[in-house]
Protein backbone atom coordinates (compact mmCIF):
# COMPACT_ATOMS: atom_id res chain seq x y z
CA UNK A 1 0.00 0.00 0.00
CA UNK A 2 3.07 2.33 0.94
CA UNK A 3 5.28 3.90 -1.74
CA UNK A 4 8.28 5.83 -1.09
CA UNK A 5 6.62 9.63 -2.59
CA UNK A 6 9.74 11.86 -1.86
CA UNK A 7 12.94 12.65 0.47
CA UNK A 8 12.92 14.37 4.15
CA UNK A 9 15.05 17.60 3.30
CA UNK A 10 14.61 19.81 6.59
CA UNK A 11 13.68 18.32 10.32
CA UNK A 12 12.09 21.08 12.86
CA UNK A 13 11.03 18.96 15.48
CA UNK A 14 7.34 17.43 14.64
CA UNK A 15 7.38 18.81 11.39
CA UNK A 16 9.67 18.05 8.52
CA UNK A 17 9.72 19.03 4.80
CA UNK A 18 10.60 16.39 2.00
CA UNK A 19 11.31 17.20 -1.45
CA UNK A 20 11.25 15.46 -5.12
CA UNK A 21 7.61 14.62 -4.31
CA UNK A 22 6.41 12.52 -7.12
CA UNK A 23 2.95 12.20 -5.90
CA UNK A 24 1.24 13.01 -2.95
CA UNK A 25 -2.68 14.52 -1.78
CA UNK A 26 -3.05 17.46 1.18
CA UNK A 27 -3.95 15.56 4.17
CA UNK A 28 -2.28 12.65 3.13
CA UNK A 29 -0.98 9.73 5.74
CA UNK A 30 2.79 9.31 5.36
CA UNK A 31 5.55 7.31 7.06
CA UNK A 32 8.52 8.66 7.15
CA UNK A 33 12.22 7.28 7.61
CA UNK A 34 13.43 4.22 8.55
CA UNK A 35 11.30 3.44 12.04
CA UNK A 36 8.02 4.80 9.62
CA UNK A 37 6.93 7.39 12.01
CA UNK A 38 3.65 8.33 10.63
CA UNK A 39 2.49 11.59 10.08
CA UNK A 40 0.06 14.04 7.89
CA UNK A 41 1.11 15.77 4.92
CA UNK A 42 0.03 19.58 6.11
CA UNK A 43 1.17 21.73 2.96
CA UNK A 44 1.76 20.61 -0.57
CA UNK A 45 3.10 23.03 -2.90
CA UNK A 46 4.95 21.75 -6.59
CA UNK A 47 6.96 18.85 -5.28
CA UNK A 48 7.83 19.78 -1.95
CA UNK A 49 5.28 18.84 0.82
CA UNK A 50 5.23 19.68 4.41
CA UNK A 51 4.73 16.52 7.02
CA UNK A 52 3.12 16.84 10.93
CA UNK A 53 5.25 14.06 12.38
CA UNK A 54 2.66 12.17 15.24
CA UNK A 55 5.83 10.31 16.98
CA UNK A 56 8.58 11.57 17.95
CA UNK A 57 11.40 12.56 15.21
CA UNK A 58 14.89 12.73 17.36
CA UNK A 59 17.27 11.34 14.98
CA UNK A 60 15.83 11.14 11.52
CA UNK A 61 17.71 13.13 8.97
CA UNK A 62 17.62 14.75 5.31
CA UNK A 63 17.64 12.08 3.07
CA UNK A 64 15.39 10.06 4.73
CA UNK A 65 12.58 8.23 3.01
CA UNK A 66 8.68 9.63 2.96
CA UNK A 67 6.22 6.91 1.87
CA UNK A 68 3.05 7.54 0.70
CA UNK A 69 -0.36 5.77 2.06
CA UNK A 70 -2.52 7.22 -0.90
CA UNK A 71 -5.25 7.84 1.59
CA UNK A 72 -6.18 10.22 4.61
CA UNK A 73 -5.38 9.75 8.04
CA UNK A 74 -8.12 8.00 9.36
CA UNK A 75 -9.60 5.87 12.58
CA UNK A 76 -11.14 2.42 13.10
CA UNK A 77 -14.71 2.38 14.04
CA UNK A 78 -15.99 -0.80 14.97
CA UNK A 79 -16.46 -2.61 18.37
CA UNK A 80 -14.14 -2.53 20.94
CA UNK A 81 -13.89 1.31 20.86
CA UNK A 82 -15.75 1.37 23.96
CA UNK A 83 -13.45 0.93 27.40
CA UNK A 84 -10.43 1.54 25.21
CA UNK A 85 -7.72 4.51 25.81
CA UNK A 86 -5.98 6.11 23.25
CA UNK A 87 -3.67 8.30 22.18
CA UNK A 88 -4.01 11.20 19.76
CA UNK A 89 -4.05 9.22 16.64
CA UNK A 90 -6.00 6.24 18.22
CA UNK A 91 -3.06 4.32 19.15
CA UNK A 92 -4.27 1.97 22.14
CA UNK A 93 -2.00 3.07 24.86
CA UNK A 94 -3.25 0.22 27.69
CA UNK A 95 -2.32 -2.20 24.86
CA UNK A 96 1.23 -1.17 23.76
CA UNK A 97 1.48 -0.05 27.72
CA UNK A 98 1.65 -3.80 28.43
CA UNK A 99 3.53 -4.77 25.53
CA UNK A 100 6.26 -2.37 25.95
CA UNK A 101 5.93 -0.47 29.31
CA UNK A 102 5.10 3.50 29.58
CA UNK A 103 6.72 4.92 26.77
CA UNK A 104 5.59 4.08 23.06
CA UNK A 105 8.40 3.27 21.27
CA UNK A 106 8.48 5.25 17.94
CA UNK A 107 6.90 3.30 14.67
CA UNK A 108 5.10 0.83 16.94
CA UNK A 109 2.27 -0.56 15.25
CA UNK A 110 -0.38 -1.80 16.86
CA UNK A 111 -4.33 -2.03 15.88
CA UNK A 112 -6.33 0.33 17.10
CA UNK A 113 -9.25 -2.41 17.16
CA UNK A 114 -8.32 -5.86 19.13
CA UNK A 115 -7.92 -8.41 15.86
CA UNK A 116 -8.07 -11.21 18.25
CA UNK A 117 -11.43 -10.64 20.43
CA UNK A 118 -14.54 -12.45 18.88
CA UNK A 119 -18.27 -10.58 18.87
CA UNK A 120 -21.30 -12.06 19.01
CA UNK A 121 -23.04 -11.05 15.82
CA UNK A 122 -26.46 -11.77 15.26
CA UNK A 123 -27.89 -10.43 12.09
CA UNK A 124 -30.21 -8.31 10.98
CA UNK A 125 -30.26 -8.07 7.19
CA UNK A 126 -30.85 -11.08 5.21
CA UNK A 127 -29.53 -12.00 1.32
CA UNK A 128 -31.12 -10.45 -1.21
CA UNK A 129 -32.02 -7.29 0.35
CA UNK A 130 -31.44 -4.17 -0.55
CA UNK A 131 -28.71 -1.95 1.61
CA UNK A 132 -28.27 1.68 1.59
CA UNK A 133 -25.47 3.23 3.22
CA UNK A 134 -25.68 3.40 6.92
CA UNK A 135 -27.82 0.76 7.03
CA UNK A 136 -27.89 -1.83 9.89
CA UNK A 137 -26.89 -5.31 8.67
CA UNK A 138 -26.51 -6.84 12.01
CA UNK A 139 -25.24 -6.08 16.04
CA UNK A 140 -22.91 -6.96 18.18
CA UNK A 141 -23.66 -6.55 22.53
CA UNK A 142 -20.36 -4.09 22.61
CA UNK A 143 -21.09 -3.82 26.55
CA UNK A 144 -23.91 -4.25 28.75
CA UNK A 145 -25.43 -0.96 28.33
CA UNK A 146 -24.26 -0.99 24.50
CA UNK A 147 -25.78 -2.82 21.45
CA UNK A 148 -23.51 -1.81 18.64
CA UNK A 149 -24.55 -1.93 15.24
CA UNK A 150 -22.74 -2.81 12.62
CA UNK A 151 -23.57 -0.19 9.33
CA UNK A 152 -23.21 -0.84 5.84
CA UNK A 153 -20.53 2.03 5.35
CA UNK A 154 -21.73 5.95 4.42
CA UNK A 155 -20.11 5.07 1.02
CA UNK A 156 -22.01 1.77 -0.09
CA UNK A 157 -25.15 0.49 -1.32
CA UNK A 158 -26.47 -2.37 -3.11
CA UNK A 159 -27.97 -6.00 -2.75
CA UNK A 160 -26.28 -8.53 -0.45
CA UNK A 161 -25.62 -11.33 -1.90
CA UNK A 162 -24.10 -13.30 1.43
CA UNK A 163 -24.84 -13.10 4.73
CA UNK A 164 -23.02 -15.09 7.60
CA UNK A 165 -25.33 -16.34 10.45
CA UNK A 166 -25.58 -15.43 13.63
CA UNK A 167 -22.32 -16.47 15.71
CA UNK A 168 -18.69 -15.51 17.27
CA UNK A 169 -16.40 -13.64 14.96
CA UNK A 170 -13.39 -11.36 14.90
CA UNK A 171 -13.73 -7.81 14.01
CA UNK A 172 -11.77 -8.77 10.56
CA UNK A 173 -14.36 -11.52 9.51
CA UNK A 174 -16.66 -11.21 6.42
CA UNK A 175 -20.01 -10.87 7.85
CA UNK A 176 -21.48 -9.25 4.35
CA UNK A 177 -21.04 -8.90 0.90
CA UNK A 178 -22.78 -6.39 -0.94
CA UNK A 179 -23.03 -6.10 -5.05
CA UNK A 180 -22.99 -2.69 -6.00
CA UNK A 181 -22.67 -0.96 -9.18
CA UNK A 182 -19.27 -0.93 -9.34
CA UNK A 183 -18.28 -4.28 -8.03
CA UNK A 184 -18.83 -6.63 -4.79
CA UNK A 185 -17.86 -5.33 -1.44
CA UNK A 186 -17.04 -7.50 1.32
CA UNK A 187 -18.13 -5.89 4.81
CA UNK A 188 -16.33 -6.77 7.90
CA UNK A 189 -17.27 -4.89 11.81
CA UNK A 190 -14.70 -2.24 10.96
CA UNK A 191 -14.63 0.12 8.48
CA UNK A 192 -12.09 3.52 8.30
CA UNK A 193 -13.11 7.39 7.98
CA UNK A 194 -11.03 10.28 7.43
CA UNK A 195 -10.75 12.29 10.55
CA UNK A 196 -10.92 15.89 9.24
CA UNK A 197 -14.35 15.06 7.88
CA UNK A 198 -17.63 14.93 9.27
CA UNK A 199 -19.86 11.73 8.98
CA UNK A 200 -22.86 12.49 6.45
CA UNK A 201 -26.54 12.13 8.05
CA UNK A 202 -29.68 12.83 6.11
CA UNK A 203 -30.42 16.04 7.85
CA UNK A 204 -29.64 18.15 10.76
CA UNK A 205 -32.48 18.28 13.59
CA UNK A 206 -33.57 21.35 15.90
CA UNK A 207 -31.85 20.61 19.08
CA UNK A 208 -34.60 20.60 21.36
CA UNK A 209 -34.02 18.39 24.21
CA UNK A 210 -31.83 19.14 27.52
CA UNK A 211 -28.67 17.07 28.21
CA UNK A 212 -29.76 16.14 31.97
CA UNK A 213 -26.20 16.48 33.84
CA UNK A 214 -27.70 16.38 37.19
CA UNK A 215 -25.87 19.59 37.95
CA UNK A 216 -28.26 22.26 38.98
CA UNK A 217 -26.80 25.55 38.11
CA UNK A 218 -26.32 23.81 34.19
CA UNK A 219 -30.03 21.75 33.95
CA UNK A 220 -31.50 24.59 35.77
CA UNK A 221 -30.00 28.17 34.66
CA UNK A 222 -27.55 27.28 31.59
CA UNK A 223 -29.11 24.31 30.11
CA UNK A 224 -27.30 22.41 26.89
CA UNK A 225 -29.11 21.06 24.52
CA UNK A 226 -28.34 17.12 23.20
CA UNK A 227 -26.39 17.84 20.02
CA UNK A 228 -25.46 21.64 21.26
CA UNK A 229 -22.09 23.12 21.65
CA UNK A 230 -20.76 24.61 25.43
CA UNK A 231 -17.54 25.98 26.53
CA UNK A 232 -16.45 26.06 29.97
CA UNK A 233 -13.45 28.80 30.16
CA UNK A 234 -11.93 29.45 33.49
CA UNK A 235 -8.47 30.47 34.85
CA UNK A 236 -6.10 28.06 36.71
CA UNK A 237 -7.57 25.83 39.24
CA UNK A 238 -11.24 26.96 39.01
CA UNK A 239 -12.90 23.56 38.23
CA UNK A 240 -12.53 23.37 34.74
CA UNK A 241 -11.87 19.69 34.68
CA UNK A 242 -14.22 18.63 37.70
CA UNK A 243 -17.38 20.37 35.53
CA UNK A 244 -16.44 18.08 32.59
CA UNK A 245 -15.62 14.87 35.07
CA UNK A 246 -19.48 15.39 36.33
CA UNK A 247 -21.04 15.56 33.00
CA UNK A 248 -18.80 12.76 31.79
CA UNK A 249 -19.73 11.09 35.13
CA UNK A 250 -23.90 11.63 35.47
CA UNK A 251 -24.99 13.30 32.11
CA UNK A 252 -27.54 11.00 30.03
CA UNK A 253 -25.57 10.55 27.40
CA UNK A 254 -25.36 7.34 26.14
CA UNK A 255 -21.96 7.37 25.44
CA UNK A 256 -19.19 9.69 26.27
CA UNK A 257 -15.51 10.40 24.79
CA UNK A 258 -13.32 12.23 26.95
CA UNK A 259 -10.16 14.29 25.51
CA UNK A 260 -7.69 14.73 28.11
CA UNK A 261 -5.32 17.32 26.50
CA UNK A 262 -3.22 18.17 29.98
CA UNK A 263 -0.43 19.50 30.18
CA UNK A 264 0.90 18.86 33.74
CA UNK A 265 1.17 15.05 32.75
CA UNK A 266 -0.05 13.91 36.27
CA UNK A 267 -3.49 15.64 35.19
CA UNK A 268 -3.94 12.82 32.77
CA UNK A 269 -2.97 10.13 34.54
CA UNK A 270 -5.04 11.21 37.30
CA UNK A 271 -7.94 10.45 34.26
CA UNK A 272 -6.35 7.06 33.69
CA UNK A 273 -6.28 6.05 36.91
CA UNK A 274 -9.78 7.17 37.95
CA UNK A 275 -12.41 7.01 35.31
CA UNK A 276 -11.18 2.67 35.21
CA UNK A 277 -12.24 2.52 38.69
CA UNK A 278 -15.62 4.80 38.01
CA UNK A 279 -19.21 2.99 37.73
CA UNK A 280 -22.01 4.62 35.98
CA UNK A 281 -24.42 5.47 38.69
CA UNK A 282 -27.14 4.84 36.33
CA UNK A 283 -26.43 1.53 35.45
CA UNK A 284 -24.08 -0.09 38.49
CA UNK A 285 -21.50 -1.34 35.77
CA UNK A 286 -18.56 -0.26 35.02
CA UNK A 287 -18.63 4.11 33.98
CA UNK A 288 -15.82 2.84 30.73
CA UNK A 289 -18.08 0.65 29.36
CA UNK A 290 -19.66 3.54 27.32
CA UNK A 291 -16.40 5.45 27.59
CA UNK A 292 -13.83 6.05 24.90
CA UNK A 293 -10.51 8.03 26.63
CA UNK A 294 -8.12 9.89 24.53
CA UNK A 295 -4.98 10.72 26.89
CA UNK A 296 -2.71 13.12 25.49
CA UNK A 297 0.20 13.68 27.50
CA UNK A 298 3.08 16.48 27.75
CA UNK A 299 5.51 13.47 26.82
CA UNK A 300 3.78 13.31 23.38
CA UNK A 301 4.08 14.50 20.10
CA UNK A 302 2.19 17.92 19.94
CA UNK A 303 1.17 17.17 16.66
CA UNK A 304 -0.96 13.99 18.06
CA UNK A 305 -2.74 16.33 20.12
CA UNK A 306 -3.52 18.53 17.60
CA UNK A 307 -5.20 15.92 15.71
CA UNK A 308 -6.97 14.00 18.83
CA UNK A 309 -9.79 16.44 18.78
CA UNK A 310 -10.55 15.31 15.33
CA UNK A 311 -10.13 11.39 15.87
CA UNK A 312 -12.35 11.79 18.95
CA UNK A 313 -15.19 13.68 17.32
CA UNK A 314 -14.97 11.27 14.49
CA UNK A 315 -15.62 8.04 16.86
CA UNK A 316 -18.15 9.92 18.34
CA UNK A 317 -20.03 10.64 15.24
CA UNK A 318 -19.72 6.79 14.85
CA UNK A 319 -21.73 6.17 17.63
CA UNK A 320 -23.73 8.71 16.83
CA UNK A 321 -24.90 7.48 13.70
CA UNK A 322 -25.93 4.27 15.13
CA UNK A 323 -28.62 6.19 16.54
CA UNK A 324 -27.13 7.18 20.42
CA UNK A 325 -26.87 10.20 22.37
CA UNK A 326 -22.96 10.94 22.51
CA UNK A 327 -21.44 13.71 24.32
CA UNK A 328 -17.70 14.58 24.18
CA UNK A 329 -15.54 16.50 26.74
CA UNK A 330 -12.01 18.18 25.51
CA UNK A 331 -10.27 19.53 28.37
CA UNK A 332 -8.89 22.11 27.65
CA UNK A 333 -9.03 22.76 24.21
CA UNK A 334 -6.67 25.43 24.63
CA UNK A 335 -3.47 22.97 24.92
CA UNK A 336 -5.03 21.74 21.65
CA UNK A 337 -4.62 25.47 20.30
CA UNK A 338 -1.12 25.88 21.78
CA UNK A 339 -0.41 22.75 19.84
CA UNK A 340 -1.88 24.44 16.70
CA UNK A 341 0.19 27.22 17.64
CA UNK A 342 3.21 24.84 17.84
CA UNK A 343 3.25 23.08 14.76
CA UNK A 344 1.94 27.03 13.14
CA UNK A 345 5.35 27.90 14.38
CA UNK A 346 7.11 25.16 13.03
CA UNK A 347 6.01 25.42 9.82
CA UNK A 348 7.16 29.50 9.35
CA UNK A 349 3.33 30.21 9.41
CA UNK A 350 2.75 34.22 9.71
CA UNK A 351 1.33 34.29 13.25
CA UNK A 352 -1.84 36.56 13.84
CA UNK A 353 -2.84 37.30 17.78
CA UNK A 354 -1.21 36.46 19.99
CA UNK A 355 0.77 34.01 17.90
CA UNK A 356 -2.42 31.99 16.88
CA UNK A 357 -2.13 30.89 13.23
CA UNK A 358 -4.83 32.95 11.01
CA UNK A 359 -6.71 29.81 11.02
CA UNK A 360 -7.83 29.34 14.67
CA UNK A 361 -10.97 30.38 14.19
CA UNK A 362 -11.63 28.20 11.11
CA UNK A 363 -10.23 24.95 13.08
CA UNK A 364 -12.38 25.66 16.17
CA UNK A 365 -15.87 26.24 13.53
CA UNK A 366 -14.59 22.82 11.82
CA UNK A 367 -14.74 21.10 15.25
CA UNK A 368 -17.63 22.85 16.95
CA UNK A 369 -19.87 22.26 14.12
CA UNK A 370 -20.13 18.72 14.16
CA UNK A 371 -21.80 19.15 17.19
CA UNK A 372 -25.89 18.37 16.21
CA UNK A 373 -28.81 16.35 16.66
CA UNK A 374 -29.24 14.22 13.20
CA UNK A 375 -31.35 12.08 11.00
CA UNK A 376 -28.95 9.46 10.84
CA UNK A 377 -28.61 7.48 7.41
CA UNK A 378 -30.63 4.60 8.45
CA UNK A 379 -33.13 7.23 9.87
CA UNK A 380 -32.63 7.18 13.24
CA UNK A 381 -32.41 10.35 15.67
CA UNK A 382 -28.68 10.64 17.00
CA UNK A 383 -26.66 13.54 18.69
CA UNK A 384 -23.02 14.61 19.24
CA UNK A 385 -22.79 17.11 22.00
CA UNK A 386 -19.67 19.07 22.88
CA UNK A 387 -18.60 20.34 26.01
CA UNK A 388 -15.51 22.04 25.68
CA UNK A 389 -12.99 23.98 28.44
CA UNK A 390 -11.17 26.43 27.78
CA UNK A 391 -7.98 27.54 29.54
CA UNK A 392 -7.24 31.29 29.26
CA UNK A 393 -3.94 32.34 30.72
CA UNK A 394 -4.55 34.40 33.51
CA UNK A 395 -8.29 33.42 33.16
CA UNK A 396 -8.87 36.90 30.77
CA UNK A 397 -11.68 35.35 28.70
CA UNK A 398 -10.23 38.44 26.40
CA UNK A 399 -7.85 36.02 24.85
CA UNK A 400 -8.59 34.46 21.18
CA UNK A 401 -9.12 31.01 21.85
CA UNK A 402 -11.82 32.20 24.23
CA UNK A 403 -13.22 34.85 21.92
CA UNK A 404 -13.36 32.64 19.13
CA UNK A 405 -14.70 29.74 21.08
CA UNK A 406 -17.64 31.76 21.94
CA UNK A 407 -19.01 32.12 18.08
CA UNK A 408 -18.92 28.45 17.22
CA UNK A 409 -21.26 28.01 21.05
CA UNK A 410 -24.43 28.46 21.80
CA UNK A 411 -23.71 28.17 25.43
CA UNK A 412 -21.23 29.40 27.97
CA UNK A 413 -20.68 28.38 31.56
CA UNK A 414 -17.60 30.84 32.94
CA UNK A 415 -15.66 29.78 35.77
CA UNK A 416 -15.46 32.41 38.11
CA UNK A 417 -12.33 32.74 40.11
CA UNK A 418 -13.44 34.40 42.94
CA UNK A 419 -16.28 31.81 43.08
CA UNK A 420 -13.87 29.18 43.39
CA UNK A 421 -11.69 31.48 46.12
CA UNK A 422 -15.06 31.39 48.13
CA UNK A 423 -15.45 27.79 47.17
CA UNK A 424 -18.60 28.02 45.41
CA UNK A 425 -17.92 24.91 43.37
CA UNK A 426 -18.90 24.60 40.69
CA UNK A 427 -17.68 28.10 40.02
CA UNK A 428 -19.81 28.64 37.21
CA UNK A 429 -21.18 32.55 37.73
CA UNK A 430 -24.93 33.13 36.89
CA UNK A 431 -24.22 36.89 35.92
CA UNK A 432 -21.42 35.74 32.89
CA UNK A 433 -22.95 32.53 31.70
CA UNK A 434 -25.38 31.94 29.41
CA UNK A 435 -27.18 29.53 27.41
CA UNK A 436 -29.01 30.03 23.86
CA UNK A 437 -30.96 26.93 24.23
CA UNK A 438 -33.29 27.63 27.04
CA UNK A 439 -36.06 28.50 24.62
CA UNK A 440 -35.51 25.28 22.45
CA UNK A 441 -35.81 23.08 25.85
CA UNK A 442 -38.66 24.55 27.67
CA UNK A 443 -41.10 22.64 25.98
CA UNK A 444 -39.34 19.39 27.26
CA UNK A 445 -39.20 20.98 30.40
CA UNK A 446 -42.56 21.91 30.47
CA UNK A 447 -44.07 19.05 29.14
CA UNK A 448 -41.68 16.48 31.00
CA UNK A 449 -41.19 18.17 34.28
CA UNK A 450 -43.32 20.97 35.82
CA UNK A 451 -45.21 23.36 33.72
CA UNK A 452 -44.06 26.55 36.03
CA UNK A 453 -40.20 25.80 35.00
CA UNK A 454 -39.82 29.06 32.59
CA UNK A 455 -41.59 31.26 35.43
CA UNK A 456 -39.42 29.83 38.43
CA UNK A 457 -36.18 30.22 36.51
CA UNK A 458 -36.87 33.84 35.24
CA UNK A 459 -37.86 34.88 38.81
CA UNK A 460 -34.58 33.03 40.25
CA UNK A 461 -32.83 34.99 37.25
CA UNK A 462 -34.55 37.67 37.62
CA UNK A 463 -33.82 37.68 41.61
CA UNK A 464 -30.02 37.26 41.34
CA UNK A 465 -30.05 40.29 38.87
CA UNK A 466 -31.37 42.79 41.34
CA UNK A 467 -29.43 41.15 44.13
CA UNK A 468 -26.25 41.87 42.08
CA UNK A 469 -27.63 45.80 42.03
CA UNK A 470 -28.51 45.90 45.62
CA UNK A 471 -25.25 45.14 46.29
CA UNK A 472 -23.60 47.95 44.63
CA UNK A 473 -25.57 49.81 47.15
CA UNK A 474 -24.63 48.03 50.14
CA UNK A 475 -20.67 48.09 49.54
CA UNK A 476 -21.09 52.12 49.76
CA UNK A 477 -23.68 52.76 52.60
CA UNK A 478 -24.30 48.65 53.73
CA UNK A 479 -27.27 46.97 53.90
CA UNK A 480 -28.97 48.58 57.56
CA UNK A 481 -30.13 51.25 54.67
CA UNK A 482 -32.51 48.65 52.75
CA UNK A 483 -36.07 47.97 53.43
CA UNK A 484 -36.68 44.35 54.44
CA UNK A 485 -37.99 44.16 51.13
CA UNK A 486 -34.81 44.63 49.83
CA UNK A 487 -33.00 42.60 52.30
CA UNK A 488 -35.77 39.40 51.81
CA UNK A 489 -34.01 39.59 48.11
CA UNK A 490 -30.01 39.55 49.22
CA UNK A 491 -31.26 36.62 51.61
CA UNK A 492 -32.98 34.80 49.08
CA UNK A 493 -30.31 35.24 46.52
CA UNK A 494 -28.12 33.81 49.25
CA UNK A 495 -30.01 30.92 50.25
CA UNK A 496 -30.67 30.18 46.46
CA UNK A 497 -26.57 30.62 45.99
CA UNK A 498 -25.84 28.70 49.00
CA UNK A 499 -28.62 25.62 48.95
CA UNK A 500 -29.14 25.38 44.93
CA UNK A 501 -25.95 26.42 42.88
CA UNK A 502 -23.30 25.05 45.26
CA UNK A 503 -23.07 21.76 44.64
CA UNK A 504 -20.64 19.59 45.61
CA UNK A 505 -19.65 16.89 43.64
CA UNK A 506 -17.71 14.74 47.07
CA UNK A 507 -21.17 14.45 48.62
CA UNK A 508 -23.53 11.04 47.70
CA UNK A 509 -26.52 12.76 47.45
CA UNK A 510 -25.27 16.38 46.39
CA UNK A 511 -23.09 15.12 43.51
CA UNK A 512 -26.24 14.48 41.18
CA UNK A 513 -29.65 16.23 41.41
CA UNK A 514 -32.61 14.40 38.89
CA UNK A 515 -34.86 17.00 37.03
CA UNK A 516 -37.96 16.56 39.33
CA UNK A 517 -35.63 16.77 42.49
CA UNK A 518 -34.20 20.32 41.16
CA UNK A 519 -37.35 21.81 39.96
CA UNK A 520 -39.16 21.52 43.66
CA UNK A 521 -36.07 22.32 45.81
CA UNK A 522 -36.44 25.80 43.56
CA UNK A 523 -39.67 25.99 43.70
CA UNK A 524 -39.37 25.74 47.47
CA UNK A 525 -36.72 28.74 47.68
CA UNK A 526 -39.16 30.58 44.82
CA UNK A 527 -42.06 30.16 47.41
CA UNK A 528 -40.13 31.54 50.63
CA UNK A 529 -39.46 34.77 48.49
CA UNK A 530 -43.50 34.79 47.40
CA UNK A 531 -44.51 34.56 50.44
CA UNK A 532 -41.75 35.94 52.45
CA UNK A 533 -42.41 39.02 50.08
CA UNK A 534 -46.18 39.24 50.69
CA UNK A 535 -45.65 38.69 54.30
CA UNK A 536 -43.47 41.64 54.66
CA UNK A 537 -45.95 43.84 52.95
CA UNK A 538 -48.39 42.54 55.41
CA UNK A 539 -46.12 44.03 58.12
CA UNK A 540 -44.01 41.12 59.44
CA UNK A 541 -40.00 41.62 59.80
CA UNK A 542 -37.55 40.10 57.65
CA UNK A 543 -36.30 39.00 61.82
CA UNK A 544 -39.53 36.88 62.21
CA UNK A 545 -38.87 35.60 58.75
CA UNK A 546 -35.50 34.48 59.00
CA UNK A 547 -36.72 32.65 62.26
CA UNK A 548 -38.93 30.30 60.94
CA UNK A 549 -37.76 26.82 61.46
CA UNK A 550 -38.19 25.56 58.02
CA UNK A 551 -35.75 27.69 57.24
CA UNK A 552 -32.97 25.71 58.45
CA UNK A 553 -34.41 22.68 56.24
CA UNK A 554 -34.28 24.55 53.47
CA UNK A 555 -30.94 25.31 53.40
CA UNK A 556 -29.88 21.59 53.95
CA UNK A 557 -32.55 19.72 51.73
CA UNK A 558 -29.81 19.33 48.86
CA UNK A 559 -27.55 17.01 51.33
CA UNK A 560 -30.59 15.49 53.59
CA UNK A 561 -32.85 14.80 50.78
CA UNK A 562 -32.24 12.08 48.25
CA UNK A 563 -32.72 11.99 44.60
CA UNK A 564 -35.68 8.96 45.31
CA UNK A 565 -37.04 11.15 48.37
CA UNK A 566 -38.64 13.77 46.12
CA UNK A 567 -41.70 13.40 47.62
CA UNK A 568 -40.09 14.37 50.85
CA UNK A 569 -39.67 18.01 49.21
CA UNK A 570 -43.25 18.27 48.60
CA UNK A 571 -43.84 18.07 51.98
CA UNK A 572 -41.03 20.71 53.03
CA UNK A 573 -42.51 22.98 50.51
CA UNK A 574 -46.09 22.54 52.21
CA UNK A 575 -44.05 23.42 55.74
CA UNK A 576 -42.55 26.48 54.22
CA UNK A 577 -45.94 27.31 52.56
CA UNK A 578 -47.84 26.75 56.04
CA UNK A 579 -45.55 28.44 58.36
CA UNK A 580 -45.20 31.62 56.41
CA UNK A 581 -48.67 32.39 56.24
CA UNK A 582 -49.33 31.60 59.53
CA UNK A 583 -46.79 34.57 59.85
CA UNK A 584 -48.30 36.55 57.21
CA UNK A 585 -52.11 36.21 58.85
CA UNK A 586 -50.24 37.08 62.37
CA UNK A 587 -50.18 40.29 60.75
CA UNK A 588 -52.56 40.92 58.32
CA UNK A 589 -54.81 41.08 61.72
CA UNK A 590 -53.19 44.66 62.58
N1 LIG B 1 -18.27 20.68 42.10
C1 LIG B 1 -17.22 20.68 42.94
N2 LIG B 1 -17.36 20.18 44.18
C2 LIG B 1 -16.34 20.15 45.03
N3 LIG B 1 -15.12 20.61 44.76
C3 LIG B 1 -14.89 21.13 43.56
C4 LIG B 1 -15.94 21.19 42.57
N4 LIG B 1 -15.44 21.77 41.46
C5 LIG B 1 -14.15 22.05 41.73
N5 LIG B 1 -13.81 21.67 42.99
C6 LIG B 1 -12.49 21.83 43.63
O1 LIG B 1 -11.64 22.62 42.81
C7 LIG B 1 -10.41 21.95 42.56
C8 LIG B 1 -9.85 22.31 41.21
O2 LIG B 1 -10.73 21.86 40.21
P1 LIG B 1 -10.21 21.40 38.77
O3 LIG B 1 -9.02 20.54 38.86
O4 LIG B 1 -11.41 20.87 38.08
O5 LIG B 1 -9.81 22.82 38.15
P2 LIG B 1 -9.24 23.12 36.69
O6 LIG B 1 -9.88 24.38 36.26
O7 LIG B 1 -9.44 21.94 35.81
O8 LIG B 1 -7.73 23.33 36.98
P3 LIG B 1 -6.48 23.37 35.95
O9 LIG B 1 -6.45 24.77 35.45
O10 LIG B 1 -5.33 23.04 36.82
O11 LIG B 1 -6.76 22.35 34.90
C9 LIG B 1 -10.77 20.48 42.71
O12 LIG B 1 -9.67 19.71 43.06
C10 LIG B 1 -11.82 20.51 43.81
O13 LIG B 1 -11.21 20.52 45.07
MG1 LIG C 1 -8.11 20.86 34.64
Amino acid sequence: MYEVIGQVSRVLGPVIHAKGITKAQMLELVEVGEDRLIGEIVRLQGNEITVQVYEDTTGLAPGAKVYGSGMPLSVELGPGLLSSIYDGVQRPLEVIKAQSGQYIHRGVRIPSIDRQKKWSFTPVARAGDRIEPGQVLGTVQETEQVIHKIMAPPNISGEIKTMITEGEYTVETTIAVIKAASGENEISMIQRWPVRQGRPIQERLPSDIPLITGQRVIDTLFPVAKGGAVAVPGGFGTGKTMVEHQVAKWSDADVVVYIGCGERGNEITDVLQEFPKLTDPRSGRPLMERTILIANTSNMPVAAREASIYTGITMAEYYRDQGFHVAIMADSSSRWAEALRELSGRMEEMPAEEGFPAYLPTRLAEFYERAGMVKTLSGETGSVTIVGAVSPPGGDFSEPVTQHTKRFVRAFWALDRDLANARHYPAISWLDSYSEYVQDITPWWTENVDSEWPELRREILDLLQREERLQQVVKLVGADVLPDSQRLILDVCDLFKNAFLQQSAFDQIDTYATVQRQVKMLKIIVTYYRLGAEAIQQGATLMKLRRLRVLSELSKMKFSIANDEADKLDTLQQRLEREMRRLGEIYAGF
